[in-house]
């Protein structure tokens, strides 16, 4: 059975789609897991730069995207989300040089017009806007989860704020992972976040610093408090060049360690202390 691994935080430029990045391929590269990544940003980050421009453009034109699969919103008929992946993806190749099993249901750019569109549409099918927020993320996260029996590992990266499909993709979740930069509004926003995440979906989290400069012990304290605080992966993500520049898709794919230099041992870390918490038995964040 998957595991389905939500990135999130309704602060936006904290390191979503980096994580989600390092995640995918340590997941799929240096676990060998069979792994899909749905990307619920409008913004389209993880897909661009994960699948490049060109072959995310041919899957944009054909609405093989998440905006075409939240078109199955209405209606209770089984869930077709095969038709809106697109496979072998990436640019980082096993070390003998096959492709890793990475798949992608992209976004695009106009995903919020088609969720506001869908949430107007259901507004007439349940008069209560509640109703409509709730049957929504109910659908959503059913339609995530139908992924299910095909792959290892499920990564969603999420939009920034939260919007309905994040909620969904919240409701999903095994895990949810909080990155954040210890600044001096991290702690509310982080705590705001993980209590109203807990009060909503009773969901398992774990908060993770990023950008982390090694000599800021202000920031070692900020991490220190939210940590005692907020149940932390136990990995921090420091401030490097190469994290920022594995971003950049590369048209010649080659090794995991030629993507990410000497970020590399970052990607193992976060990638053992993900599957360390999604491969124990799952406790609630709260207790
Ligand atoms: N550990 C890091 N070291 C260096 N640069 C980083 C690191 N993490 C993130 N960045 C840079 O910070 C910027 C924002 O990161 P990213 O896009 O991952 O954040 P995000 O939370 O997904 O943003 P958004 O809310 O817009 O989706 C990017 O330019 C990225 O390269
Ligand atoms: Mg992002």
């Amino acid at each position: 059975m998957a595991k389905f691994i939500a990135v999130s935080n309704r602060r936006g430029g904290v390191g979503k789609t980096t994580v989600t990045m390092m995640l995918a391929y340590g997941l799929a590269v240096t676990g060998r897991q069979r792994v899909l990544l749905i990307d619920l940003d409008a913004q389209a980050s993880s897909s661009l730069v994960i699948m490049g421009h060109e072959q995310w453009r041919s899957a944009r034109d054909t609405n093989r995207t998440t905006a075409g699969l939240l078109m199955q919103v209405p209606g209770n008929d089984p869930i077709n989300w095969k038709e809106y992946v697109t496979q072998g993806i990436g640019d980082v190749l096993l070390p003998k040089g096959e492709r890793p099993t990475l798949d992608i249901i992209p976004s695009s750019h106009d995903l919020d017009d088609k969720e506001l569109m869908m949430m107007i549409a259901q507004q007439a099918r349940f008069h209560n806007i509640s109703n409509v927020f709730d049957h929504m993320q109910d659908r959503m996260a059913t339609i995530i989860r139908s992924a299910e029996g095909a792959y290892d590992q499920v990564i969603i990266d999420c939009a920034p704020g939260l919007s309905q499909l994040v909620w969904g993709a919240l409701r999903a979740a095994d895990l949810v992972l909080i990155p954040y930069i210890p600044d001096r509004t991290a702690e509310d926003n982080v705590g705001w976040f993980a209590r109203r995440l807990m009060d909503l979906t009773g969901r398992n989290y774990r908060t993770v610093p990023n950008r982390v400069s090694g000599q800021d012990s202000r920031a070692q304290g900020i991490i220190a408090a939210i940590s005692a605080k907020y149940p932390a992966l136990g990995t921090q993500i420091p401030a490097t060049q190469p994290l920022a520049t594995a971003l950049d898709y590369r048209d010649q794919p080659g090794t995991l360690a030629s993507k990410f230099g000497a970020a590399a041992q970052h990607v193992s870390a976060l990638t053992d202390a993900v599957l360390d918490v999604v491969n124990r038995p799952m406790v609630a964040a709260a207790e």
